[in-house]
């Protein structure tokens, strides 16, 4: 599962697969913190070249982490803030090839090279955020931005089943 190679021969994630098996990981189970917890570490575990993958939740205005796997990273970002916080407050898909061009960028593992953070919304409300980071340049694409707001719709599908 996870990788294919592309016909240039790089590496790229077979998001069909990654969401399936995400659908069957989280089947029947609607308790929020278990299915960021469960899709962190699949995200994790099959993403290639990245170096921490998680959750930030919206609680009063600011942004709280979540389940995460990777270094211990900073707890509370403001809305605004960094590229979570700029996500979280235009509800669009951040695509950073370069995080030291992205200004207000929060260092949380200096190895971090490039991010893609992708704002979870259920009912037009926001959630919170789900956060990747690479260690290298570029490392993502528009095909990954596209992958992971499927594998977010994916779970904001389960997280919603107990909300409502
Ligand atoms: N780099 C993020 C902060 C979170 S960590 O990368 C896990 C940002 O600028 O919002």
């Amino acid at each position: 599962m996870g990788q294919v190679h592309a016909t240039g021969g790089e590496l790229v994630t077979d998001y069909d697969a990654l969401c399936s098996s995400l659908e069957a990981l989280l089947e029947g189970e609607h308790d929020p913190i278990a299915c960021y917890a469960t899709a962190a570490a699949l995200l994790y575990g099959e993403l290639h070249d990245v170096n921490w993958a998680g959750f930030y939740l919206l609680q009063d205005d600011e942004l709280v982490v979540g389940p995460y796997q990777g270094q211990p990273a900073c707890i509370r970002i403001a809305m605004g803030r960094g590229v979570c916080g700029a996500a979280a407050k235009s509800l669009q898909t951040m695509l950073v090839p370069d995080v030291h061009e992205f200004p207000g960028h929060i260092a949380c593992d200096a190895r971090s090279r490039s991010e893609l953070v992708v704002p979870l919304v259920a009912d037009g409300e926001l959630l919170g955020v789900l956060d990747i980071d690479s260690p290298s340049l570029g490392r993502f694409d528009e095909c990954d931005a596209d992958g992971i707001e499927r594998v977010v719709r994916v779970i904001v599908r389960r997280v919603l089943v107990r909300r409502r």
